[in-house]
């Protein structure tokens, strides 16, 4: 029987448009309009620069897009969809119009807009939400999808979002990568068919690709110029990015969970409540997009994403598993005398029955090896006082290894169907609880409490996550359920992090994965950075953190000085350039300090020194970047600016050195062209300062012209080297 529920009306018909039937959802310099016809489907009229009122009413009259703002499997089968459902009576039609809309201003300034979409033929609806926050041109968009049919009802595909963009000359930005080689840049024009952009590890999304695109509207990519679009999806599980291009005037993007084997079955009275797609417009090219994703991630994503964050050393690099008082003591004593400010002990302090020597034991058992640590967390915790650096501990809590007391005991407890074996990765012998298995979140939740409850000295937390799910199956999900795996997994995972800042929210959490496998806007309300990458190489990181600042700011970009030769290229790289790599993120160190000569450790001491200084700027400033290491001139540049734009950090790194190679001119941005700066270089190593140095230029000056940089340093001839950088601050007169 077909039931027609078709009842409701526009509520706030007068604030939306004198019609009642536009929807502007207006930020600051952007507009999203819709089209929002009671018993019609919700259409998407426009999408960009913000719109003046006379526009508005025109284009509610005569052009614009047109496009279903969510397409649903139906009416239109040969397009793709956003949304695909299998009915309780086995029929896969979904026939949306628009029933409600309404809009709440909400106390801390945001606002939501809600259109409720109705199935004309099924008690089935959809929530589709606009959320546009103060000060932001990011507007982030989810559907919650709920089925009041008497039987169950599947959902195929349930997308976040949907956006049409005009075909013209678009090219799409999107980053690539692996392990210890994230966050590559590629820029294609968009073919016809369809770009996919996807990923299923199951656990950690942004190795290989990145659940976030820019779409460049007016011809190949520029950093300053051009309409240009940004969308993130905020999901740390599988997802799907993709751009059909069919034979009609619109690319069609759609971003949301991977749909594949998660079909998601809904019973009478359930939701289903997508991820977040965050989406921004910009004229000023990738950098405008860029910084509206940073401002806005520092303001209302990133877990304390306006506090400044501390200089730390991390102990892997220094000593792997070969974790002991006299080793951490002697670390805590070096960054402290370099002027760190935290120490973090990473794997290998754990186990008592399987201690943690090698990768492949003993996770979940999360007691301090007292062989190790006879004094254990609170001994650590004195010298750490003693010392005066804050202290931070690593932890891997989603997994476990067969061999392990939590093994043991709850061998139901990790991801695997009934038919498969327990097949590990990392060590073999690593497997992945069962997030979706209440049992298992409290668990993780106890590991995080119980550590920060006994310590509440401990001011930092590593979250690892090194093993996809390698053997599909949940031993807790019914059978008539394991498609919900991937997908609770995460529900789960968010739930418990939600539970653990409401208990602590002070505590810096970094969101680590195998490097950087958890680089996604959906974890980081409940963390305060993550992890980029196991590769520490200076020259290689230069890239990664390139990629990985098209979407986020630097404050949540874990950047630190490595060992010469490096652990993974085995480059042997100067510490000053390694020290002017670093800098450009949130700075730290990984490497035994006892191992440093006197030159590394005096550069590192003196760019610790400038990094307190003008982290304020480094961290919470706005980014200009200026000469991409992609395009391969030999040098790679940027800088961030105050929003007040009075003070100024510029970064210039030599990529490659060839004689009497001509390198460019970097000229500058983001000043204020009115405005004196006097220039200081930072952490200097040459014998006589830049000719430029302490000299004042207008910021008219330095963006037309930028600054003279030579190509090599000024050192003794024994302390050459084929890499060169400068770091320079620009101070604006009073
Ligand atoms: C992977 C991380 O990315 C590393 O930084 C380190 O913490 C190891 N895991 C420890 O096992």
């Amino acid at each position: 029987m077909k039931i027609q529920i078709f009842t409701l009306s526009l509520l706030c018909a007068s604030a939306l448009g004198a019609s009642g039937e536009v929807l502007d959802i207006s930020t600051h310099s952007t507009s999203l309009v819709l089209n929002a016809v009671e018993g019609s489907p919700l259409k998407i009229v426009y999408y960009g620069e913000r719109l003046a009122p006379a526009d508005l009413d025109a284009i509610h009259e005569a052009t614009g897009m047109w496009q279903d703002a969510y397409p649903a499997y139906g009416y239109n089968p040969k397009a793709e969809a956003a949304l695909s459902v299998t009915h309780s009576d086995g029929y896969m039609a979904t026939d949306l119009a628009v029933s409600h809309t309404a809009r709440t201003s909400r106390p801390d300034g945001s606002t939501l807009t809600t259109v409720t979409m109705t199935d004309r033929n099924y008690p089935f609806t959809v929530d589709l939400f606009y959320l546009t926050r103060p000060g932001s041109d990011v507007i982030e968009t989810w559907t919650a999808i709920t089925s009041d049919e008497k039987k169950p009802v599947t959902l195929n595909r349930f997308m976040s979002g949907y956006l049409p963009v005009r075909q013209g000359d678009v090219w799409l930005s999107s980053l690539y990568g692996s392990w210890a080689n994230e966050t590559q840049l590629t820029e294609e024009p968009l073919p016809h068919g369809v770009r996919m952009i996807k990923n299923k590890d199951g656990v950690r999304n942004s190795h290989t690709a990145h659940a976030e695109v820019m779409l460049s509207l007016d011809g190949r990519p520029s950093e300053t110029s051009g309409r240009t679009i940004g969308a993130a999806l905020c999901y740390p599980g599988n997802y799907k990015i993709f751009i059909d291009t069919d034979d009609g005037d619109y690319h069609h993007l759609f971003a949301g969970i991977n749909e594949e084997n998660s079909a998601y079955q809904l019973k009478k009275g359930e939701t289903f409540t997508t991820p977040v797609l965050a989406f921004t417009y910009s004229p000023d090219g990738l950098g405008g997009v860029s910084r509206n994703f940073h401002s806005w991630g520092r303001k209302y994503q990133l877990h304390n994403g306006t506090a400044s964050r501390p200089v730390l050393l991390n102990s892997w690099e220094g000593c792997y598993f070969d974790i002991n008082e006299p080793t951490m003591a002697g670390m805590m004593a070096d960054i402290a005398e370099m002027g760190g400010e935290l120490f973090v002990m990473d794997d290998g302090w754990f186990g008592d029955k399987y201690p943690r020597n090698v990768d492949n034991s003993s996770l979940g058992d999360w007691v301090v090896d007292t062989r190790k640590l006879p004094h254990g967390i609170n001994g650590l915790l004195d010298t750490a006082d003693s010392i005066g650096v804050k202290f931070g501990i690593w932890i891997e809590p989603e997994m476990t290894n067969t061999a392990s007391e939590l093994f043991e005991a709850h061998p139901d407890w990790v991801i695997k169907a009934p038919a498969l074996d327990n097949r590990g990765s990392r060590g073999s012998t690593q497997l992945v609880l069962d997030m979706a298995n209440p049992a298992v979140q409290d668990f993780v939740f106890n590991i995080v409490d119980t550590l920060l409850t006994s310590y509440p000295r401990i001011a930092y937390i590593k979250w690892d996550a090194n093993d996809p799910v390698n053997n599909a199956g949940s031993q807790y999900l019914t059978s008539d359920r394991q498609s919900h795996l991937y997908i609770d997994y995460h529900k789960g995972l968010l739930a418990t992090l939600e539970r653990i800042r409401a208990a602590h929210p002070d505590v810096i959490i970094q969101a680590c994965a195998s490097g950087g496998g958890r680089a996604n806007w959906g974890l980081m309300p409940y963390f305060d950075e993550f992890w980029t990458s196991d590769n520490n190489d200076a020259l290689q990181r230069i890239y990664m953190q390139w990629g990985t600042s098209y979407f986020f700011p630097a404050v949540a970009m874990g950047s630190h000085i490595s060992a010469s030769p490096n652990h993974q290229t085995f480059r042997r790289i100067p510490a000053k350039f390694r020290a002017d790599v670093a800098m450009s993120g949130r700075l730290g160190l990984e490497m035994q300090p006892k191992n440093m000569t006197d030159d590394e450790r005096r550069v590192v001491r003196r760019a610790i020194e400038d990094y307190k200084k003008v982290r304020h700027i480094i961290q919470q400033g706005d980014l200009y970047r200026l000469l991409s290491p992609f395009d391969r001139k030999g040098v790679a540049s940027l800088m961030y600016v105050t929003p007040e734009k009075d003070d100024a950090v510029f970064f210039w790194w030599k990529t490659e050195t060839f004689m009497n190679q001509q390198l460019p001119r970097v000229t500058l941005d983001g000043l204020d062209p009115d405005r004196l700066y006097t220039v200081t270089e930072l952490n200097p190593i040459d014998r006589r300062p830049l000719a430029v140095e302490g000299k004042t230029y207008s910021g008219r000056y330095l963006m037309a012209n930028g600054l003279p940089i030579p190509n090599t340093h000024d050192v003794e001839y024994h302390q050459n080297t084929d890499y060169a950088s400068r770091v320079i601050r620009l101070t604006a007169k009073e």
